[in-house]
């Protein structure tokens, strides 16, 4: 067996330091696909024909090809047409975030539709408007029954986002493989960054379970 741990020590601050650049990108990249998300779950249950198949188009075709492939458009062929360099973080953030925002509206139009009918009927009946409605009483309900799907998504992106490293952002996967090709040897620095990719997994989906159990409180 050829295992020499101690040859990464010197990388070990280098490969820390990923764990800001992945988080931090894909944490900006969950708003965004939230905020984009939300605006296309509530075009889809709008009656208006054009809105709604906008935004059932735009679904199926970012759920409907690979994020690698839309990562690549975004930061090497728009450039092509626009002749704007994309700094890879810009680049990282639209793809990860117009691809959640693709699933994410699917999970929230989901769980407007899950919430009680008479909920709907009986703001109509108060002479609630649609806005206040909407805001105040059937999307802080829809979100508390689609909140462990909304952390999914969170995880499925942090694990993705290693994807990042075929357009060299320094994130934590491109970190491991400059160490490899550094010291030429490569299951050291994958191993390490495994566990910590490991440990942030963990600690998303404990913290999501967390934000689960409050919120069963307030029932
Ligand atoms: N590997 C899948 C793809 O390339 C993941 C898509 C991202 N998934 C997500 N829930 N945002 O299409």
């Amino acid at each position: 067996m050829n295992l020499d741990f101690s040859q990464i020590v010197p990388y070990i601050p280098f490969m820390l330091k990923g764990i800001g650049v992945t988080l931090g990108f894909v944490s900006v990249s969950i708003l965004f696909g939230f905020v984009l998300g939300t605006g296309f779950a509530l075009l889809k249950i709008s009656k208006v024909k054009g809105l709604v198949w906008f935004a059932d188009a735009y679904t199926s075709i970012f759920r409907g090809t690979p994020l690698i492939l839309q990562l690549m458009i975004i930061y090497f062929a728009v450039p092509q047409l626009t002749g704007y360099d994309m700094p890879p973080f810009l680049a990282a953030v639209l793809a990860f975030g117009l691809n959640s925002s693709a699933y994410v509206s699917e999970i929230i139009r989901a769980g407007i539709q899950a919430v009680e009918k008479g909920q709907t009927e009986a703001a109509q009946a108060l002479g609630i408007p649609y806005r206040p409605m909407m805001k105040d009483l059937i999307l802080p309900q829809a979100l508390k029954n689609i909140l462990p799907a909304l952390m999914n998504e969170f995880i499925t992106l942090t694990k993705e986002s290693a994807i990042v490293s075929t357009i060299s952002y320094l994130d934590l996967m491109r970190r491991a493989q400059v160490v490899g090709a550094d010291i030429y040897r490569n299951f050291e620095p994958l191993l390490f960054v495994g566990l910590i990719y490991y440990f942030l997994v963990m600690g998303l989906s404990l913290l999501g379970k967390a934000m689960e159990r409050r919120l069963r409180f307030g029932d």
